[in-house]
């Protein structure tokens, strides 16, 4: 079976739900690595909760971030790590892990790109009045929020309840990710 790191620097509702399919038999491979760029992040408990091995590691830790990239990259190696899955993780991919994993590196971003990249995607789609809301999983390149597009979902949305739409966001989310990751893993 392959296996994938999900790095995430929050919450991580979004590891947890790609953890949970595997539990119930719906994801492809394993998640066998949570790396979290944030000490204190709320998704290192749920990694623990959940018996998924965790690296807490800063650039601000490392000479710069091509070394803490280096030591990220060893660790993904020697775990036999086949795809990263981006949760949140609210850092540009650098040079060394774009170069050591290709186009094995995806993200997840909730608004309906190229549309509200950044990291208030969601705010900024209410704020401008959007009537169409969705998420999008794409291929991670050196840019915010670019590189080629692999799958999205949506929905309409006419509503003012800015706390339901995000909770509709991330439910999406939580369903479109392992669907997506399973299609991913079965073309590696
Ligand atoms: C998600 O909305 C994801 O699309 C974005 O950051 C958020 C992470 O949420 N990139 P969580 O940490 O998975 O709960």
């Amino acid at each position: 079976m392959k296996r994938i790191a999900i790095f995430a620097s929050g919450s991580g509702s979004n590891f947890e739900a790609i953890v949970d399919a595997y539990n119930r038999g719906e994801l492809n491979c394993e998640p066998a690595l949570c790396v979290c760029d944030r000490k204190g992040a709320y998704v290192i408990e749920r990694a623990r909760k959940l018996n998924v091995p965790v690296i807490v590691a800063h650039p601000r830790d490392f000479e710069d971030k091509a070394a803490y990239e280096r030591f990220l990259l060893e660790k993904l190696m020697e775990l036999d790590i086949d795809l990263i899955c981006l949760a949140g993780y609210m850092r540009l991919i650098g040079e060394v892990l774009l170069e050591g994993y290709g186009n094995r590196i995806i993200n997840i971003h909730p608004s309906l790109l190229p549309a509200f990249k950044g990291a208030h995607a969601i705010k900024d789609a209410f704020d401008y009045g959007v009537k169409v809301y969705g998420v999008t999983i794409h291929f991670v390149d050196e840019t915010l929020d670019g590189g080629k597009i692999i799958s999205q979902g949506a929905f309409p949305y006419e509503g003012t309840d800015f706390e339901e739409l995000e909770s509709r966001i991330h439910k999406l989310e939580h369903q479109l990710y392992p669907k997506t990751i399973n299609k991913i893993i079965s073309n590696l």
